[in-house]
């Protein structure tokens, strides 16, 4: 159903229409999260071939008490984008923090996320934050003095573009202070069959939960885009450094968005997602740009994923 002038969001429109004008056609990928996206990736996250979830997940198991030796005790745990992870607890059971602090722009999904922290785990303070974590926001007074470990997994990094995840790397560290440390997920460079698999599954989710934004569109938006008119496809950019999704027009074809007429030709594209993806060197670079200084690597086996801890220093030009 169209939604109503006053209900309809104007970062959206404003972001498909601009996004679809554009010499090539690209929408943010942050606007695959309404609820059925949002159920679709989660389902991606438990694919056989999609290997971030587990693999991060397994690593996090084997490094929690490392982690908690380094960050003694009674820290606040801040974790930008709390999703329904099962990574979490996994954190909060080892490292026994005072506070856990979880940022979601979903209000309905943070307060479920922090009523089954505040049960399973009643000796931590839970200070829920309902923010877009990439905006300016502040974190709850009651964790002033503790010391904060931000948390940001799932390699989400490698959905901003380089210029885009310094400036969020930065805002982190603007947000926990000087002396914070963070712990971040990256994906690395992996042989590109194994890449595409990922994000182009034989059970076919991910092409739904591509295919979903167009119907998103449709619903939102009051567009008539022929959904079977595009299919999905996932390549890999060697110069970028990334996997990108991209919605392709199997014909000619033309559709209307709140009255603005679009045009595609068979062949093209609307680029819906960079996933980019780091060698051992490149994410430390991304890090130190983003004014946080590595201090420890945790490897995945065949170094499929990583996560880093780093620290936020005062600048400093020489050792
Ligand atoms: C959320 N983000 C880290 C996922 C990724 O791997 O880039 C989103 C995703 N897109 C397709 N599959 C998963």
């Amino acid at each position: 159903m169209l939604k109503t002038v006053e209900t309809i969001d104007p970062a959206f429109r404003a972001d498909v229409l601009n996004g679809l004008a554009e010499p090539v056609p690209a929408i943010p990928a942050r606007w695959f999260y309404d609820r059925r996206g949002s159920e679709l990736f989660d389902d991606i996250t438990r694919l056989p071939s999609y290997y971030p979830t587990r693999t991060e997940t397994a690593l996090i198991e084997g490094m929690a008490g490392e982690l908690a030796a380094l960050a003694g005790e009674g820290c606040a745990l801040v974790e930008f984008g709390s999703g329904s992870s099962t990574k979490t607890p996994i954190l909060l059971e080892a490292l026994k923090p005072a506070a856990y602090v979880p940022i979601d722009i979903s209000g309905d999904y943070l307060r479920e996320a922090a009523a089954a922290v505040d049960a399973r785990f009643p000796d931590v303070a839970v200070h829920p934050v309902e923010a877009d974590f990439t905006k300016p926001f502040t974190l709850p007074p009651e964790i002033d003095g503790l010391s904060r470990i931000g948390f940001f997994p799932g390699s989400t990094i490698g959905n901003f573009v380089p210029q885009s995840a310094t400036d969020l790397l930065r805002h982190f560290r603007d947000v926990l202070g000087t002396g914070a440390r963070l712990l971040i997920g990256m994906d690395r460079v992996k042989p590109v069959e194994r890449l595409i698999a990922a994000y182009d599954d034989p059970e076919g989710v991910t092409a739904a939960f591509n295919l979903n934004l167009l119907e998103r569109i449709n619903r939102e938006l009051g567009g008539d885009i022929p959904l079977d008119a595009f299919r999905h496809e996932a390549r890999w950019n060697d110069i970028h450094s990334r996997i990108e999704m991209h919605l392709v027009a199997r014909r000619d074809l033309g559709f209307s968005v709140e009255g603005h007429r679009f045009e595609m030709q068979a062949g093209e594209s609307i680029h819906t997602e960079n996933s980019h993806k780091y060698g051992p060197r490149g994410a430390r670079l991304l890090l130190l740009a983003g004014g946080w200084t590595p201090v420890r690597e945790w490897l995945a086996p065949d170094d499929d994923f990583a996560l880093i801890l780093a620290q936020a220093e005062r600048e400093r030009f020489a050792p």
